[in-house]
């Protein structure tokens, strides 16, 4: 049964890793822009950063995997580890606190 299944769990696979990955890192809105008081293009050069600096040696982690006060906490050993200067640093936390875990 699951041999000739095969083919279509591949196939599904694939569309998952395809379009999983593309689509789960939020786009800022607005909305998000007002929630973090910070401006939408902000937000949105975080994420362009975070996408460049931050996905070289893991798969990038969602914004919602970890609390605003994880991604203080894990910011400046990965900083080190991705070679970004403070205020990219800065600008990268605003876009993954925005849609942080609820602590
Ligand atoms: C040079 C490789 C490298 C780069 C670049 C890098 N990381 Fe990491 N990251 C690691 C390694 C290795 C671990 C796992 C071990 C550890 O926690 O040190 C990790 C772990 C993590 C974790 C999980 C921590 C935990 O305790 O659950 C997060 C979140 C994270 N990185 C975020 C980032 C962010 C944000 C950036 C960009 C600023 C980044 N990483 C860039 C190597 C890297």
């Amino acid at each position: 049964m699951y041999s000739k299944n095969k083919p279509a769990f591949f196939f599904t696979v694939i569309l998952i890793v395809v379009f999983g990955c593309s689509q789960a890192l939020y786009i800022p809105t607005f909305a998000d822009s007002q929630n973090a008081g910070v401006s939408t293009d902000t937000l949105a050069l975080g994420r362009k950063l975070y996408v460049n600096n931050c996905g070289s040696c893991h798969s990038l982690y969602l914004p919602a995997q970890y609390t605003k006060n994880e991604w203080v906490k894990v910011m400046p050993e990965m900083q080190k580890k991705a070679n970004c200067n403070d205020q990219q640093v800065a600008i990268i936390t605003k876009y993954l606190k925005a849609r942080s875990r609820q602590e």
